[in-house]
């Protein structure tokens, strides 16, 4: 960057007035995906869950740019990381998502019939931990997108580590946890304070594996992007 001001200028704090411009420059949410944000805001406090439409964007735009046949998304919740995983798929492919609950799959099923990806889209009732473990040793996976329990992260690596095909991505959802990583110490005692600890001690064993090449994004809560070598 070059001009009066901008010279020394190497990166912009992402607030929120730069994260409302970075949505309003990229394309605008489809009626399938913004009437499931509208679904979602109805399910109350739990909404706070949902990926942000952004981050939607950049899913089905890895998801095409892999050409993933298989991708794995972990923790389904109202479908939106599940839909726009399914949205950038090959044809044919497909996405297994799960969740332990079902308590918002009505919410999700809908959202993926609007948009006319349902038939790409596997959802399993149960941990994602017994999802990874029932995958065949033979099944070769695209893409994982973990967006689960915080402190079962460093479980759900190590168990799709051996599934993903070389050149394979493996995405992490919220791994700047609201700026806590940076010093667990100042997050609320038990378990906020134990998933910060955890994810911190996740993102600095992803950055040192030699197995991946690895970026963090400041998109959202944080976003890591780690491709299989
Ligand atoms: C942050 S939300 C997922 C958001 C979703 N990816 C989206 O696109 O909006 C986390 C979800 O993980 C689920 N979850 C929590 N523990 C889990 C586990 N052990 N296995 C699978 N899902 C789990 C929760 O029920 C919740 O729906």
């Amino acid at each position: 960057m070059t001009g009066a001001g901008f010279a020394e200028v190497k990166h912009v704090p992402v607030n929120q007035a730069v994260r409302d411009y970075l949505v309003r420059s990229s394309s605008p949410p489809d009626p399938a995906l913004s009437g499931l944000v509208d679904s979602t805001r109805g399910v109350g406090e739990a909404a706070g869950m949902m990926v942000p439409v952004e981050q939607a964007a950049l899913l089905t735009i890895l998801t095409r740019l892999v050409g993933a046949r298989t991708a794995v998304d972990i923790g389904t919740f109202t479908g939106l990381s599940a839909l726009a995983i399914a949205r950038g798929l090959a044809p044919g492919a497909r996405v297994v998502t799960c969740d332990v609950t079902d308590r918002w799959i009505d919410i999700a099923r809908a959202s993926w019939e609007r948009a006319g990806v349902a038939d790409r889209i596997e959802f399993r009732l149960g941990s994602a931990a017994r999802t990874l473990r029932s995958m065949a040793a033979d099944t070769v996976v695209d893409l994982v997108f973990i967006d689960a329990d915080k402190m079962n992260y460093p479980t759900y690596y190590e168990a799709v580590v051996p599934l993903l095909r070389p050149g394979g991505l493996l995405l992490a959802d919220n791994v700047l946890l609201d700026g806590y990583v940076l010093d667990p110490e100042l997050a609320e005692p038990g378990l906020p304070r134990r998933a910060a600890q955890t994810l911190r001690a996740f993102n600095a064993t992803l950055a040192a594996d030699d197995r991946f090449e690895t970026v963090m994004l400041p998109i959202a809560d944080g976003l890591t992007i780690a491709q299989r070598r």
